[in-house]
């Protein structure tokens, strides 16, 4: 294992104002959190600084709310729902920097919790801005990064301000080592033969960590969004399945070098098709076809019954199996089977299993699977790339 940056657990928080960067980036419907996993990863962290009396300034970021000040972006529900999960009265200061931010921080007692609003209200927090990194850090004696989720931003919360903080008082929180302890097992000390399925809709970002990919597992298996590259690659018809036209040629060196380096790169035999996602609702509509066969008028949406069983059979000898990203567009029915199955592969594996992402988790879960899995990872990006061998800027920052 590589080494950790120092940890919480060794840090002097004593009556010390903390400002622990946690990735509360939680699902929200119509102002409520649909999902507060992310929230309940950090209570550790936050059970022990309390513990050792610090002062807790909250910080995080909430969707894409690209600089400007938009109420749907709010942390003010999450505060609301943190403080439920605390069992602490929980304070909120309707910004993350300034005098708002000051007074609300300079009112805490030990122990006591403040959550500030959304960092990315403000433009200088994904831009890095040093100005923005010291009046962030001014408002603290104590970093703490359990930001696993946002590691691989260099943003100011997650990198730019933890080098305005001596080495004695900076460290990650203990979501952060663990994610990074279970995690390492995919990244470093594999257990080998090592398999990755790889899925999902965000395909350029995923591209680039697959490229890497290559280099460390045996075998890749890729569904979902991800696999019309390929079969794009392949010469194939894709119809108006998803696809990102850069993301082709990247996707025809990956083979080239899965073929030099001798690793297998299965992609689906069959798809699941239909000529959209609403005309699907009339089950007539919807045709599982062989991927060479997808018709112009349609696009896939699952992977078929014939990959499921394939990707049981190839993945039935592996040692550690890493899943990133839905087999389909698994919110709308029938196109959830292939990441259902996937999930239910994973759970029935004896391998070392772990799941990262945002879709694959929220499968894994509402299947009630995610006990089964060996390591649930609250990052999607973040998971991947650090599987992947990327340096996460958040950890990088610390050392
Ligand atoms: C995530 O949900 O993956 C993290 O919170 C990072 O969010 P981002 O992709 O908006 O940077």
């Amino acid at each position: 294992m590589f080494g950790l940056p120092r940890s919480i657990r060794d840090l002097d928080l004593d009556g010390k104002r903390v400002f622990i960067r946690v990735d509360f980036n939680v699902p929200l419907k119509d102002g409520v959190v649909r999902d507060d996993t992310r929230v309940v990863e950090a209570l550790p962290t936050l059970h022990l600084a309390r513990e050792r009396g610090a002062r807790l300034v909250l910080a995080s970021h909430l969707g894409k709310a690209k600089g400007t000040k938009d109420p749907k972006y709010s942390l003010a529900p999450v505060a609301r729902t943190l403080e439920a999960r605390l069992g602490t009265p929980v304070a909120f200061a309707p910004d993350c920097v300034g005098p708002e931010a000051e007074t609300a921080v300079a009112a805490l007692a030990p122990r006591g919790v403040l959550v500030l609003e959304n960092l990315r209200f403000h433009a200088g927090e994904e831009k890095n801005d040093p100005a923005f990194c010291r009046q962030l850090a001014a408002l603290a004696d104590v970093y703490v990064n359990d930001a696993f989720g946002t590691a691989h931003r260099a943003h100011a919360s997650t990198a730019g301000m933890a080098a305005l903080f001596p080495r004695d008082r900076r460290g990650i929180g203990l979501l952060m080592e663990k994610e990074l302890k279970a995690l390492s097992k995919v990244a470093t000390d594999i257990d080998r033969p090592f398999a990755a399925i790889l899925g999902g809709a965000k395909i350029l970002g995923k591209i680039a960590a697959l490229k890497t990919l290559v280099e460390k597992a045996d075998i890749i298996l890729v569904g979902g969004g991800m696999a019309n590259h390929f079969v794009a690659a392949l010469g194939l018809p894709v119809g108006k399945s998803l696809l990102e036209t850069e993301g082709v040629p990247v996707a025809r060196q990956i083979l080239d070098r899965c073929k030099e380096r001798g690793v297998a790169l299965v992609l689906p035999s069959d798809f699941v098709v239909a000529p959209s996602l609403e005309k699907a609702a009339d089950a007539s509509t919807v045709k599982t076809v062989p991927m060479n066969a997808i018709p112009l008028n349609a696009a896939a949406f699952d992977i078929g019954e014939k990959t499921i069983e394939m990707f049981r059979r190839m993945t039935k000898d592996a040692r550690t199996i890493f899943w990133n990203g839905p087999m389909g567009v698994f919110e709308t029915k029938p196109f959830d089977k292939g990441t259902f199955a996937v999930a239910k592969m994973l759970a029935e594996s004896s391998a070392f299993t772990v799941v990262g992402g945002g879709e694959s988790v929220e499968a894994v879960k509402e299947a009630g699977l995610a006990a089964k899995i060996s390591h649930v990872s609250t990052g999607g990006g973040a998971s991947l790339d650090f599987v992947a061998g990327e340096p996460l800027p958040a950890v990088e920052a610390l050392r």
